[in-house]
């Protein structure tokens, strides 16, 4: 294989982490380090997330490189997350390759942290590459897209509130589980009955149809609440232990629907039975197997190994090779953005003024 040399650099959460990828799959090194300074917070402090990539990056970025091997001024173009995320984390990254590429005299290929995770599973299967829908779930964005084309971006539907990870960390403090909560609710939910307790299924409704604007949307903090007031009643009544099984499981049930319903109504619309499942919630067995299930045969679920699921540098890397042959570079005015939108217009001109 050949294609430029690339190191990819992601630090816009609790993820600290770099890659050094030649061409669209050989990846030569990666170093993903996940910070536990948060965990006995029960959730990311934006403060130690930043100092954290500033004590690391440096070490990260080495043993990749070193893993390779290649030394930096083997680098054709270094990639970097620019937004969105904690901006102080964020700009730790863009600061380190925009130094980086100034003294190398490299381009800087500013990359959309959204972007980069619908690009993860083409490190592994050369398959998942457009036309496909796209469901990105993660703790904190819930996107669902079709994309015709790499570079070419519907944006159909999102979140009005919280995002669907973020519900299952909440949910799981409810019950009295660990951060991050989605592996342990999806533990204890295996273990309940779905059906015992019914909550709702926000903006889902047989009625909507195509061009509605809640055809597509999510909504999750409704369905928290109703769960916040299901805990606090089985409290009242002594009876929440026995049933944070079947609480969980429900809460699953209802999240899981949403997901997928949106999902497929997507794939009926655009007629294409390749729908690609990206973020951290992807991790979630019960959501691949109903997206699976509902597919069908003549489907295909498109999705990365667990790895490449999580925030990681190699996706950051696969995303500004893209970039790079389309000659979308920053100037040296680039910065980090903590909101940055979804890449359906021209971003670029958000960073780089
Ligand atoms: O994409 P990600 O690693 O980081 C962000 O960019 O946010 O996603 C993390 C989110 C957390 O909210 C976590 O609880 C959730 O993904 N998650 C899961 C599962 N594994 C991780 N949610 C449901 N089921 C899982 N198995
Ligand atoms: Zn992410």
């Amino acid at each position: 294989m050949s294609g430029p040399l690339v190191l990819g650099i992601e630090t816009s959460c609790d993820e600290t982490s770099a890659a050094v990828l030649r061409g669209e799959r050989e990846l030569l090194g990666h170093v993903i380090l996940s910070q536990d300074v948060h965990a006995v917070y029960g959730g990311v402090v934006p403060e130690l997330a930043a100092r954290a990539h500033m004590r690391t990056l440096d070490d990260v970025v080495a043993r990749a490189l070193a893993a390779a091997p290649v030394g930096l001024g083997d680098l054709d173009a270094i990639g970097v997350t620019v937004g969105p995320g904690l901006i102080g984390a964020l700009l730790v990254g863009v600061s380190w390759a925009k130094a980086a590429a100034y003294a190398l005299g490299r381009p800087l290929v500013p990359v959309h942290h959204m972007e980069a995770h619908l690009f993860a599973p083409s490190l592994e299967d050369p398959q998942a590459r457009p036309p496909f829908v796209a469901l990105l779930v993660s703790g904190g964005h819930t996107l669902l897209l079709w994309v015709p084309a790499w570079g070419e971006y519907r944006l159909l539907g999102e979140t009005r509130d919280d995002a669907a990870g973020e519900a299952f960390d909440k949910v799981a403090k409810l019950l009295g589980l660990p951060y991050p909560g989605g592996p342990p609710l999806e533990r204890l939910a295996r273990e309940g009955d779905g059906n015992r307790h019914a909550f709702p299924r926000p903006m889902l409704h047989g009625g909507q149809m195509p061009g509605d604007p809640d055809y597509y949307d999510f909504s999750f903090s409704g369905l928290k609440t109703a769960v916040a007031l299901r805990v606090a009643e089985l409290e009242a009544a002594g009876s929440l232990e026995e049933e944070r099984a079947h609480v969980a499981a429900g809460f699953q049930d209802a999240v899981l629907d949403v997901l997928v319903t949106k999902a497929m109504r997507a794939s009926e619309e655009t007629r294409c039975r390749r729908v690609l499942l990206g973020g951290g919630v992807a991790a979630n067995r019960g959501l691949r197997e109903e997206l699976a299930r509902r597919l069908g045969p003549e489907g295909r679920l498109l999705h990365s190994s667990p790895r490449l699921a999580v925030d990681n540098g190699a996706m950051v890397a696969r995303a500004a090779v893209f970039h790079l042959a389309r000659q979308e570079v920053a100037g040296p005015q680039a910065s980090a953005r903590a909101d940055l939108p979804f890449p359906v217009r021209d971003w670029r001109l958000a960073i780089d003024n």
